[in-house]
C-alpha cells in the first residue's frame, strides 16, 4: 500500500531537481501526479519515466508567475483526475545580490517566482481543495528564509515571506480541513545549485556550518515533503520543517 494512495498531487517546478524527485516519490507512493514546469521537454521526460516505472502522472506547461496559467492548470488537472488533494509549491530560483547590488528588476523577478507564485497557487487551489473536502499545501521555503546569509537579499526576503504566508494560510483554512506547512532545505545538490556547488569558498562555508558536513541529495528532501503532504501529518499545520543537516542548530 502506498503512503499517498488515492491522492492527487500538483507539484510545480517538477521537471528537474527536487521537484522531479518529489514527483517520482509521490507517484511511487500511489499519488496521481500533475507535474508542472516551464521546461517542457524535461518535464515531459520526467513524466514519461514515472509512467514507465508504473506510476500515474501528467505534465502541464506552466509558468508559476502567470495568474491565468494557474487557473487553466488547475482546471486541466481536475478535469483529468477529478480533484486535487496536495499542492507542493516548489518552483523558484535563487539570485545572488546584496540589496545594494540588486536592481529593482532583479528584486521583482525573484519576488515573483518565490512569493507571488505561491500566493497565486494557493489562491486558485483553495476552492478546489475545499470542494475535495480538504487538502495539504507544502510550500518550499529555505533556511535562507530563516537566517541571514551573504549576497541573497531578494531571495531571503522572498523565502522569509513564504514562511509567514504559510502560517497565515494555516490559520485561515484549518476550518476547511486544509493544512499548510513550509519546508526549509539547507544545501541540496540539484541542477539549480550546480554553479554554486563549484564555488569552493561558498561550499566550504556551507559545509562548515552544516553539522552533517555535506550537501543533501534531493530524495532526502522528498521524504519530509511526502510526510507533510500525506495524512500521516494530520496534526501538523503552520509548521516549519527544517531539513538542513543541522545548519540552523548552532
Ligand atoms: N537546492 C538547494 O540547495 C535549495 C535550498 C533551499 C531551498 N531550495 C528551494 O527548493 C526549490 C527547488 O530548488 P531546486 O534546487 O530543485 O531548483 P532547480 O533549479 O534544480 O529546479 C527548479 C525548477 O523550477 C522551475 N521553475 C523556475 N521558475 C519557474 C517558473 N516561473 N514557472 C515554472 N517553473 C519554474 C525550473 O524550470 C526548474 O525545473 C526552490 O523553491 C528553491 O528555492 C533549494
Amino acid at each position: 500500500m502506498g503512503r499517498l494512495d488515492g491522492k492527487v498531487a500538483l507539484i510545480t517546478g517538477a521537471a528537474r531537481g527536487m521537484g522531479e524527485s518529489h514527483a517520482r516519490l509521490f507517484a511511487k507512493e500511489g499519488a496521481k501526479v500533475i507535474a508542472t514546469d516551464r521546461r517542457d521537454k524535461l518535464g515531459e521526460e520526467t513524466v514519461a519515466s514515472i509512467r514507465a516505472a508504473g506510476g500515474e502522472a501528467m505534465y502541464l506547461s506552466h509558468d508559476v508567475t502567470d495568474e491565468s496559467q494557474w487557473q487553466s492548470v488547475i482546471d486541466a488537472a481536475v478535469a483529468r483526475y477529478g480533484k486535487i488533494d496536495i499542492l507542493v509549491n516548489n518552483a523558484a530560483f535563487a539570485a545572488f545580490h546584496s540589496a545594494e547590488e540588486s536592481s529593482l528588476e532583479d528584486w521583482n523577478r525573484v519576488m515573483d517566482v518565490c512569493v507571488k507564485s505561491i500566493f497565486l497557487g494557493c489562491k486558485f487551489i483553495l476552492p478546489a481543495m475545499q470542494k475535495a473536502g480538504g487538502g495539504s499545501i507544502v510550500n518550499i521555503s529555505s533556511i535562507a528564509g530563516m537566517a541571514g546569509m551573504p549576497q541573497q537579499a531578494a531571495y531571503q526576503a522572498g523565502k522569509g515571506a513564504v514562511r509567514i504566508l504559510t502560517k497565515s494560510l494555516a490559520v485561515d483554512y484549518a476550518q476547511y480541513n486544509i493544512r499548510a506547512n513550509s519546508v526549509h532545505p539547507g544545501m541540496v545538490r540539484t541542477p539549480g545549485t550546480r554553479l554554486v556547488l563549484e564555488d569552493e569558498k561558498f561550499i566550504n562555508m556551507m559545509r562548515d556550518k552544516t553539522i552533517l558536513n555535506r550537501v543533501a541529495e534531493p530524495l532526502e528532501l522528498s521524504y519530509p515533503v511526502l510526510f507533510l503532504a500525506s495524512d500521516e501529518a494530520s496534526f501538523m499545520t503552520g509548521s516549519e520543517v527544517v531539513v538542513d543537516g543541522g545548519y540552523m542548530a548552532q
